[in-house]
């Protein structure tokens, strides 16, 4: 079984392809979290793969509870695979430390994180998407020999990101406050849908943000009318669509 968790659709996207290729199953955390329900063959699963993003060099705070509280008597072998603009930091050995796992790849994909950055380039993308395809087929072809291989793209500065700016950045940074919308909303409601942590309710047909935000930017990227802002650091950023790229 291959579990994932997305924003924005990369991980899923990459989840899926790995479960096409290593003839398993894909189960979405948030609609365990959602349903509040455990899967009964997780319990009985010899294998276990994780998909998560990358935020801010290391998984988001709901995986790792969700990972946390998984009970595993059968498995085997336990992989997980991450998805990130450009670098993992200490992130996966961080996280192997409290869920260990016997194997661990990076796959760069498309940067969704737009208060801070600008989106990749439309060539960017798509070098990291065509990149993609060839290393899951590579990744696949590993976990299917149960092979115990660490592929990790730490980057620069790993500890110092992982270990100290990463908890700066869940303490200062994350929060909901800073996201409002523009005219133009339409009502449509997928900013809600899209909001793996089902932290946004429609008030009077527009969003209104709860407490539980963990900055994926599923809704800002989501809203066909490009009207959801954080703060100022969005108003001049392009929005991010995985199916543009495929
Ligand atoms: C809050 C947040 C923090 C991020 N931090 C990092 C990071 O530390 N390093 C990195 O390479 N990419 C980072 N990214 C980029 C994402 O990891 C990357 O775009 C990922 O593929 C998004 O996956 P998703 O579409 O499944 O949500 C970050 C994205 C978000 C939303």
């Amino acid at each position: 079984m291959i579990l994932y968790f997305t924003g924005t659709g990369n991980s899923r996207w990459i989840a899926e392809r790995l479960a096409d290729a290593t003839h398993d199953t894909v189960l979405n955390i948030a609609d365990c979290l959602k349903q509040e329900v455990m899967p009964e063959e997780l319990t009985a699963a010899e294998k276990i793969g994780i998909v998560f993003p990358v935020h801010s060099w290391y998984a988001p705070r709901v995986v790792v509870d969700f990972l946390l509280r998984l009970q595993l008597p059968h498995c085997r072998y336990r992989y997980a695979v991450c998805t990130c603009g450009d670098d993992m930091g200490k992130g996966m050995n961080r996280l192997a430390k409290r869920f260990p796992l016997d194997a661990a790849w990076s796959v760069a994909m498309p940067n969704t994180y737009i208060p801070m950055f600008h989106l990749d380039d439309e060539a960017l993308c798509h070098t990291k998407i065509k990149d993609a395809y060839q290393l899951i087929a590579s990744i696949a072809s590993e976990v299917l020999q149960q092979k115990k291989v660490w592929k990790v793209h730490e980057g620069g500065a790993a500890w110092l990101k992982t270990y100290v700016i990463n908890p700066l950045f869940v303490h200062f940074i994350i929060r909901s406050d800073g996201f409002y919308i523009d005219k133009g909303c339409i009502s449509c409601g997928l900013c809600s849908q899209s909001c793996p942590v089902n932290n946004i309710e429609t008030v009077n047909g527009h969003p209104t943000w709860g407490k539980e935000c963990i900055h994926c930017m599923a809704c800002v990227h989501a809203c066909p009318q490009k009207v959801i802002q954080y703060r100022k650091a969005t108003q001049k950023k392009g929005r991010y669509r995985l199916t543009n790229y495929l």
